[in-house]
């Protein structure tokens, strides 16, 4: 409670600050913001479950010098708190705490070995102000080139690159990119670089998300990108329905690592010789989503091998991802446009895609919303809505019930 009124007092904050240039309305935002915060602060804290212990050895934000007060930058403390993990011996690696509070942040990275536990009532907060945050090259997948804008792009808040057996858990804290002005900004066409996602992990494998929120990220929330080994449970993802534009919940990207013609950009040019690289398909495979609950949303899960959207023409339009073995089980909601929309391509079929425990409110027509288009794969149990034709059913005992009649079938409608 305590955490979902502050995100809602800096929602309406932030909203104030740029739709008004109306002083009065601006003052009278802030007044009710400050009593609001004065009621939160003086209201007694429910006591805190302890941590439990995951790794061998577990650190304490505090133990750094955060202050959890919404105000102070902790930037620093996290950095150190990473540090220390990193310094810990391979493979126990160590667990960093964050006890309930407001831990204002820049970006900072994640190590290998890791597990940043978010205790009930913590709530790590980007710091709204772009001067703070990196700016990182272009995805690879983007040719380097950009994706909203040309050029570098801005690094994630919680960002990792090659890393492995990393886990981002806890009793249900919340990591909250306070997105509002980057939307605006965004919206007025005042940022020159693609927005940062929220929590990005690259090269990296053996991950967890689990028993976390995730709100109101400038732009996607969770991005592994290239990763293997990708486990999301129990997670919830939070952001308006309007207003907040491209705010996507996971999305699990492929990359080619090796683009020949940028190396210069990178200076690695031992991958030049590679000349094979980026004809060699890459793939997103054996990833594995549970219990997820959508609330309100336009397309709940979309499968794509292309997206089409590129800053320039200078991207290589023959390095598409095979994409296979995805389950998804324990999929609710309510108030869904497009429970799923798988799209694969004559070229690139999604294969060995799988959907159990299924059943999503749907608020528009019943007809075409799950849609598929060069999909294989298959239905375990009862699912709701109505499957689409191209995907084998199963019961729950695994045994086939009906083939698929059309795996190519085509109900894309880009339109709902
Ligand atoms: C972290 O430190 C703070 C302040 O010292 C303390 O209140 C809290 O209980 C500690 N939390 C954990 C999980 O150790
Ligand atoms: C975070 O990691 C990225 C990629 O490895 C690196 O470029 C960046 O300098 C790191 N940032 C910090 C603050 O260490
Ligand atoms: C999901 O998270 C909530 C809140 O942290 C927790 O109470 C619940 O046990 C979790 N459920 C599972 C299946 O992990
Ligand atoms: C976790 O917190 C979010 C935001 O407050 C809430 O919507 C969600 O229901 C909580 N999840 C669980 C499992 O308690
Ligand atoms: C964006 O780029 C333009 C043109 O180079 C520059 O005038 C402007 O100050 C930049 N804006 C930001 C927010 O950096
Ligand atoms: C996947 O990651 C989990 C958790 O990090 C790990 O226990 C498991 O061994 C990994 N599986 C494979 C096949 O590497
Ligand atoms: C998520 O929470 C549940 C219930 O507390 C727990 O059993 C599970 O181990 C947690 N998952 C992770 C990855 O921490
Ligand atoms: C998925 O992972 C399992 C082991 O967890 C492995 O046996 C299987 O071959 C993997 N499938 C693919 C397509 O990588
Ligand atoms: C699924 O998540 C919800 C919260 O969103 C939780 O209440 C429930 O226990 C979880 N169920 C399973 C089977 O993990
Ligand atoms: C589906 O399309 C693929 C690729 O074009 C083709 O090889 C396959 O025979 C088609 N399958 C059906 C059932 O039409």
């Amino acid at each position: 409670m305590v955490e979902t009124a502050g995100g809602r007092l800096h929602q309406r904050r932030g909203v104030a600050a740029f739709v008004a240039a109306n002083k009065t309305l601006l003052a009278a935002a802030w007044v009710v913001g400050f009593t609001l915060v004065f009621l939160l602060l003086s209201a007694p804290l429910p006591p805190s479950r302890p941590a439990p212990r995951l790794r061998p050895t577990a650190y304490n934000l505090t133990d750094f010098g955060g202050v959890g007060d919404g105000r102070a930058l902790n930037t620093e403390a996290f950095e150190r708190a990473v540090e220390a993990i990193a310094a810990l011996a391979e493979r126990v690696g160590g667990q960093l705490n964050v006890p309930p509070g407001r831990w204002l942040t820049a970006p900072f990275n994640l190590t290998s070995h890791m597990t940043l536990f978010l205790a009930e009532g913590a709530e790590i907060l980007g710091i709204p102000d772009e001067k703070y945050w990196p700016l990182m090259p272009a995805l690879p997948s983007y040719g380097w080139y950009g994706q909203e804008r040309k050029g570098p792009r801005f690094g994630s808040l919680i960002h990792g690159q090659n890393l492995k057996d990393v886990v981002i858990t806890g009793y249900n804290g919340s990591i909250n990119g306070q997105g509002e002005v980057w939307w605006m900004k965004h919206r007025r066409r005042m940022l020159n670089n693609t927005r940062p996602p929220l929590v990005q992990l690259m090269w990296s494998r053996d991950i967890i998300v689990a028993n976390i929120t995730l709100w109101n990220s400038p732009f996607w929330h969770f991005h592994p990108y290239d990763c293997t080994n990708v486990t999301v449970s129990n997670v919830t993802i939070l952001s308006p329905v309007s207003g907040a534009p491209n705010t996507d919940g996971i999305d699990v990207w492929w990359s080619c690592k090796c683009y020949c013609r940028e190396c210069p950009y990178l200076g690695i040019k031992e991958r030049c010789e590679d000349k094979d690289c980026y004809r060699k398909r890459r793939y997103i495979r054996n990833i594995s989503y549970h219990n997820i609950t959508f609330d309100n949303v336009r397309a709940g899960i979309v499968i794509k091998v292309d997206y089409n959207e590129h800053a320039d023409d200078g991207y290589d339009r023959t390095a598409f991802p095979d994409i296979m073995s995805v389950s998804f089980k324990g999929i609710h909601g309510r108030g869904v446009r497009v429970p799923v929309r798988a799209h694969g391509s004559d070229v690139i079929p999604i294969k060995d895609i799988s959907f159990q425990d299924m059943s999503v409110g749907i608020s528009y027509k019943k007809e075409h919303i799950f849609q598929c288009s060069y999909v294989e794969g298959r239905i375990i149990g009862s699912v709701f809505p109505k499957p689409c034709e191209n995907l084998d059913l199963y019961n729950e005992q695994g045994q086939l019930v009906k083939q698929a009649v059309s795996l190519n079938s085509t109900e894309l409608d880009y339109d709902i």
